[in-house]
């Protein structure tokens, strides 16, 4: 194949080894600089021009991009993705795990445990907040920090509240969240290729320092993951859109929190540590995604006026339980069954001879009219249990 890794750091120990990774392994592979791309919307295609020339049809790219420079990388991105060249790591998947509020609130509703996080502007909101985060200490976050700057422990409240005027006043937008002490100073860096964890290490805060940063003084040792921490990571990759990722996560009482998400992970520590050639199994993921590219189906799909996919829950239609497939009539009603999700297994192409269970799931794409009355009811805000007025004993 024929990769471009997108880096303004060509020198860099991650640009080098992925370069190094897919030469070894026959590929053509070029480092462009992200910044020297123009967008070219003026033809009839979506078009890219590098260093004032038009760029070459290339297979796949392979995005690192800056946090200096997200909203040009990522338009990069995007345009690479209109022209269909396969990247790994999307656009909105970029951006978004670049912002630790937005990327704990796409996290938030798949059941990823994260730490107790709240977000306020407000004067009057923020001891209510660092209240419900459990109180001090308290951990104060800028949105975009990185290297760990921009992360604060405020041992007290009082300090906290000074500590984030401070930062409003400046027109800074701060995270609070519940300082996780369990995790002493330690977190978990889990490198997600595709759908597995390729390496993972422990980085362990240097002295008195709470975080665990390299960038902080922080060191790394190798760690053998447990199957709750790599499920962990592997999700969260997904849900963000990101198939090559470093996720963190907190060593917390009842198992993984997830701190972060990053879509350029360095790779020099993990490499480092674990002695895993981890550049390989990146360029690995990509030859065979791009000899056999997974597509968006719902893009894809949603191409005739009043067709779509939807997924429907059997028990949602009453009528369907216990019926088979092929009773239930949904080919006469132009829905076809794409897969059926019957608790954690996935039958693809499911046969009209099987008998529907009330807790399956069916992944159809079909007449949205058709399918609408099927469709799932929107999940509802989780009813918090309200303690009752004390009544009067007597009447
Ligand atoms: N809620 C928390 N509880 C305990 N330690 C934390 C918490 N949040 C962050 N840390 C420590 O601070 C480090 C940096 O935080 P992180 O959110 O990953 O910011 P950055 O993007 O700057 O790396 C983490 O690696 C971890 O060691
Ligand atoms: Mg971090």
């Amino acid at each position: 194949m024929k990769i471009a890794v997108l880096s303004r750091a060509p020198q860099a120990y991650s640009t080098q080894r992925l370069r190094a990774a897919a030469l070894q392994r026959g590929h053509n592979v070029k480092v462009l600089n992200t910044l020297r791309f123009a967008i070219d919307l003026t033809a009839d295609e979506p078009d890219l021009h590098y260093r004032g020339r038009q760029l070459s049809d290339y297979d796949a790219i392979l995005p690192r991009i800056g946090n200096s420079i997200t909203y040009f990388g990522t338009a990069v991105v995007r345009q690479f993705e209109q022209m269909d060249v396969y990247t790994p790591n999307t656009a909105n998947g970029i951006s978004s795990a670049r912002d630790k509020l937005r990327a704990n609130q796409i996290l938030s509703r798949h059941n990823i445990a994260m730490p107790p996080t709240a977000f306020v502007r407000n004067r009057a909101d923020v001891r209510p907040a660092i209240e419900r985060v459990g109180g001090a200490p308290v951990v104060i976050k800028l949105l975009e920090g990185t290297q760990g700057i921009g992360v604060i422990l405020a041992p007290q409240v009082k300090v906290a509240e000074a500590i984030i005027e401070t930062l409003h006043s400046t027109k800074q937008n701060v995270l609070i969240q519940k300082f996780i002490s369990e995790s002493r100073g330690r977190d978990i860096r889990a490198l997600v290729v595709g759908d597995r964890v390729v390496a993972a290490m422990r980085r362990s805060a240097a002295g008195d320092e709470f975080r665990s940063n390299v960038h902080r003084g922080g060191s790394v040792e190798s760690v053998e993951l447990d199957p709750i921490y790599e499920r962990a990571a592997v999700r969260s990759a997904q849900i963000m859109g990101l198939r090559v990722a470093g996720v963190d996560m907190l060593e917390g009482e009842d198992g993984p929190l997830v701190m972060e998400v990053n879509s350029s992970p360095g790779l020099q520590g993990i490499e480092m540590a674990t002695n895993l050639d981890v550049a390989g199994a990146i360029i690995d993921y990509i030859a065979g995604q791009v000899a056999f590219p997974e597509i968006d189906v719902r893009q894809r799909l949603t191409v005739s006026t009043g067709y779509g996919v939807a997924e429907l829950l059997v028990h949602g239609a009453a009528d369907l339980v216990g019926k088979t497939l092929g009773e239930a009539g949904l080919w006469e009603r132009d829905i076809t069954v794409l897969t059926l999700h019957r608790g954690v297994s996935v039958i693809p192409n499911p046969r009209k001879h099987v008998v529907l269970e009330p807790e399956d799931r069916l992944f159809c794409f079909g007449k949205l009219e058709e399918m609408r009355s099927m469709i799932p009811e929107r999940r509802r805000r989780r009813a918090k249990v309200r303690r009752l007025p004390r009544q009067p004993l007597s009447e």
